[in-house]
Parts: C-alpha cells; sequence; structure tokens
C-alpha cells in the first residue's frame, strides 16, 4: 500500500485547498439523477470548510468532447448546495482570469466548484500547462476522488505533482476497505460480475480469474461468454469480436473458476412491458434476448455468495431498473446482506440496484469506485494514489 499524507498532516486554515473529487454523477434534465457520490464528497469538503479552509473542488463529469453544457458542473454544485446546507458556488471555468479572480476574493469556508475538468482538452492528456494553471489556484491539493485515480489526468496526477499533496478521507477508506481483497483475502474469494459489456471487463477477467475461488458471471456480458462456450444465444447482446479472446480464457488455466447462468429470462424485445420467459440458457430461442439471469442461476449464484468470506460485486445481472427482469439482481443483493464475510459493491449500477432495493446498508462496503475498484483488486497500481507518495518522504 503507497504511504501519503492525510489531512490530518496538513495545516490547512486560511489556505486555499484544491480538492478532487469524483462528482461525475447520472444527470436526467438537467438535475442529478443519482447524488450518492455527491452526499460521499461532502465530508471532506466540509472538514476542510470547518478547518478555516477556501475550499476549491474539481471533478469531471460524463466523457464529453470539449465544452459542452450538458455535462456543466452546475447541477451538481446546486446539489451539494442543498444537501450541505451552505453555499457552494459553481463557476463557469475551470482555469482562467475568472476562475483566479473568484478563488482570490473568496474567503475562509467559502466553497467554490470548478466547471467540468474534461471541458479542458488537456485534462485527459495530463497536460503540463494545465496542471501548472490547476496548481496555481491552491496551496494545497487534497486526492478524495477514489472513482478517478485510475486515470493519470492533469487533475488526478499532473496537479499532484506540483504541490504538496495529501489523500483525503473518503480515498484513504476506500483504499482501506478495498486493499482487503488484496494480498491474501479470506477465504472463500467470490467475484460477481454484471453490466452490459464484457470488452470492458475482459482484462478485468484475466487478471483477476488467478486470484478468487469463483467468479460469478451474469448481465448482459454473460451471453458473449455463452456464445463463446457454443451457446446459441439468440438475439441477446454478443460482442463478436471479443469471442475469441472470450473462448481461450474459459479454456485457459483457471477457466473453470467462472460460473455462468445455466438459465436466464428472455423476452422478445429490449422493452420494459416485454413478456418475461425463463430458459435454460443452452435453448435462447433465436429470436429472444436474455434480459437477466433466471431463478436456479440466481439461487445457485446466492449460495457461493452466501458461504463465502469475501465477495467483491461489480455489475447488475440483467435489466434490473424494469421489474420483470430484476429478480437475478435482487437475488444477489439479498445473498450479499445475508453473507456474513466481507462484502463490497462497485460501481455505479451495482450501487444503484442495491440502493434501489434498500440494502445499501447491509453490505460491509459500498464503493464509490467503478473501473478504480475494479483496477485496485486486479492489483494494477492507481496513478492517482502512487503520485501522492512523493510527499510522503
Ligand atoms: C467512473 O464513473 O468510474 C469514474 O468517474 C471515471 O470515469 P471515466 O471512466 O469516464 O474516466
Amino acid at each position: 500500500m503507497p504511504r501519503y499524507l492525510t489531512l490530518d498532516d496538513l495545516n490547512v486554515s486560511e489556505r486555499t485547498v484544491l480538492v478532487r473529487s469524483d462528482l461525475n454523477v447520472p444527470l436526467e434534465d438537467g438535475e442529478v439523477a443519482d447524488d450518492f457520490r455527491i452526499r460521499m464528497a461532502l465530508p471532506t469538503i466540509q472538514r476542510l470548510r470547518e478547518a478555516g479552509a477556501k475550499v476549491v473542488v474539481c471533478s469531471h463529469l460524463g466523457r464529453p468532447k470539449g465544452a459542452d453544457p450538458a455535462f456543466s458542473m452546475a447541477p451538481v454544485a446546486a446539489r451539494m448546495s442543498e444537501l450541505a446546507g451552505f453555499e457552494v458556488r459553481a463557476l463557469g471555468a475551470v482555469v482562467g482570469d475568472e476562475v483566479q479572480q473568484a478563488v482570490s476574493d473568496a474567503g475562509p469556508g467559502d466553497v467554490l466548484v470548478l466547471e467540468n475538468t474534461r471541458f479542458e482538452p488537456g485534462e485527459t492528456k495530463n497536460d503540463p500547462d494545465l496542471a501548472d494553471r490547476l496548481a496555481s489556484l491552491a496551496d494545497v491539493f487534497v486526492q478524495d476522488a477514489f472513482g478517478s485515480v485510475h486515470r493519470a489526468h492533469a487533475s488526478t496526477v499532473g496537479v499532484a505533482e506540483r504541490i504538496r499533496s495529501a489523500a483525503g478521507p473518503l480515498l484513504v477508506a476506500e483504499l482501506e476497505s478495498l486493499g482487503r481483497f488484496l494480498g491474501a483475502p479470506e477465504r472463500p474469494y467470490v467475484v460477481v460480475l454484471g453490466g452490459a459489456k464484457v470488452s470492458d471487463k475482459l482484462g478485468v477477467i484475466e487478471n483477476l480469474l488467478p486470484k478468487v475461488d469463483t467468479m460469478l458471471v451474469g448481465g448482459g456480458m454473460c451471453f458473449t461468454l455463452l456464445a463463446a462456450r457454443g451457446y446459441e444465444v439468440g438475439s441477446s447482446l454478443v460482442e463478436e469480436d471479443q469471442v475469441d479472446s472470450v473462448r481461450s480464457l474459459l479454456d485457459g488455466p483457471h477457466g473453470d473458476r467462472i460460473r455462468l447462468p445455466s438459465d436466464v429470462v428472455v423476452a422478445d424485445a429490449f422493452a420494459e412491458d416485454a413478456a418475461p420467459r425463463i430458459v435454460a440458457a443452452d435453448e435462447i430461442p433465436a429470436d429472444m434476448m436474455g434480459l437477466d439471469i433466471g431463478p436456479e442461476t440466481a439461487e445457485s449464484f446466492s449460495e457461493v455468495i452466501r458461504g463465502a468470506q469475501s465477495v467483491f460485486w461489480n455489475g447488475p445481472m440483467g435489466v434490473f431498473e424494469w421489474e420483470n427482469f430484476r429478480a437475478g439482481t435482487e437475488a444477489v443483493a439479498k445473498a450479499m446482506a445475508e453473507c456474513g464475510g466481507f462484502t463490497a459493491v462497485g460501481g455505479g449500477d451495482s450501487a444503484a440496484a442495491l440502493r434501489m432495493l434498500g440494502m445499501e446498508d447491509r453490505v460491509s462496503h459500498l464503493s464509490t469506485g467503478g473501473g478504480a475498484g475494479l483496477e485496485l483488486l486486479e492489483g494494477k497500481e492507481l496513478p492517482g494514489v502512487a503520485v501522492l507518495e512523493r510527499w510522503a518522504s
């Protein structure tokens, strides 16, 4: 585990602190649709404010191609203000004269939110000029965006190379909790993967397989694996270009650790009111698509989860937003709640599913990270954490 400074090591009174939070939240009709990440980011901001800091918060939001009002941080700042009960001022830019002026006009206890860091083309390239300009806004930097530390961007790495930087309390809590899966996790160690795309998680499957006892795979991605096994999967989501790589994984040295659905819930259309039907995983009719794992699979996955000592879950088992295709995700959530071992959930969709089912307090750790959590479990170095080490010596 890398060493880093924490808030206890910083004197922030009357100083300007740039905080990198992960405020990458879903927006709907210009409003925040899920404020989990904002709620989780707030205690750090509040603590700095109470310690007399001038707090400048920055984050990315979505994947805009340049400045795009649809990805503005303004609704996020508004929601933050509502939740916090104090004024949070959204600035109209990431860097520049307007921002410099607003920061110098602010006083201790004020909270400003910069515009979406990805409005600056240099952000994702970790451009030195952007990093200089961000760093020039503050005396110290607090990295609290666990969900973003797997990205080597200007606001995650560049700025931390330039000014004294510490890990924020949320980042520390995430690293400590998810760190339990590294080294020698208590066994059986089970990873549950779902979500739509196998291409996003192929590397994760490959890197995690040697470490886990069992990997349960559901969600849209399981159909590419079922296709690689040679099953007919009807009109289910299949990434044809991934089938060969997936087949090598399944036939590889740890392929037998992967458990795929034995039955699935299918429908003739991707629609909320489509009639659900349960079929064996190797008997999906040609005109049907799989939208959830079936009840037999839900039961066998649940049994594996309940019997585990360490479980990490990322990605829903089906289209949980629709009642007809929610049962698989619900069963996995219940099994996580019933498991007596250490349970953690990461990824926006699975976390949202847990909250929708009212089970967010029933797991040991609900992570704010998606890809970052998976990369941590894979044993990869997280650049936004590694860069903090230089300030700890
Ligand atoms: C996430 O939602 O996982 C993080 O905010 C990172 O977002 P990104 O994948 O667009 O970098």
